[in-house]
């Protein structure tokens, strides 16, 4: 079943960052393009780009840099994928020499793609700790390491982010395979 959410109340220093699943999306919406889930051969853009934007290249992140967000786009149709916030992504230029095997594979030139959703309650990944090169989530401050494919260090998150393996293609950054597990948290019942 596929759920959005809506996220409201972030407010990290008190911990109170909370998502909702709301009501299940018929079936027939599921089949918008821009509602499924980033497929090979989709090229990136960035969050705040405009209209006609232009698809992202490895250069285009600073190295070891914080992390950028990006919808996954149609190459064909330039339908940019946005109309699920389980489709958004962060992405990472860093040295691929700490990358353990899979990373390494999932990599393009040293760019790494995770869900940018929070596998705990759903909040934006939004926190990047540059000394010990974690992401952190600000509502319950899990950390996730994006070297070692996005696995839990600390806090309440019960699994590793998903992953989302890249190709470089004429130069731009390309969706290789499928989100290595599913985006978003699991509802608490
Ligand atoms: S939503 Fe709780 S740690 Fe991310």
């Amino acid at each position: 079943m596929d759920y959005e959410f809506q996220c409201i109340g972030r407010r990290a220093a008190i911990g109170l960052g909370l998502c909702f699943a709301l009501a299940p999306r018929p079936a027939s919406a599921q089949t918008d393009a821009a509602r499924e889930r980033p497929k090979e051969g989709d090229l990136l853009v960035a969050v705040t780009a405009a209209a006609n934007p232009e698809p992202l290249k490895p250069d285009d992140l600073p190295r070891d840099g914080k992390q950028a967000f990006a919808w996954p786009m149609d190459p064909e149709t330039k339908t940019v994928r946005n109309g699920s916030r389980l489709n958004k992504m962060l992405l990472l230029r860093l040295d691929p020499e700490g990358f353990d095997d899979k990373t390494k594979e999932r990599a393009a030139e040293g760019v790494v793609a995770y869900s940018a959703v929070c596998v705990h309650t759903g909040c934006d990944v939004t926190n990047w700790d540059p000394d010990r090169q974690l992401l952190e989530c600000p509502c319950h401050y899990s950390f996730y390491d994006p070297k070692q494919g996005g696995k839990m260090v600390s806090g309440p998150a019960p699994r590793p982010l998903p992953a989302l393996p890249l190709r470089v293609v004429d130069g731009r950054l390309a969706v290789a395979k499928p989100f290595t597990s599913r985006a978003g948290f699991q509802q608490q019942t």
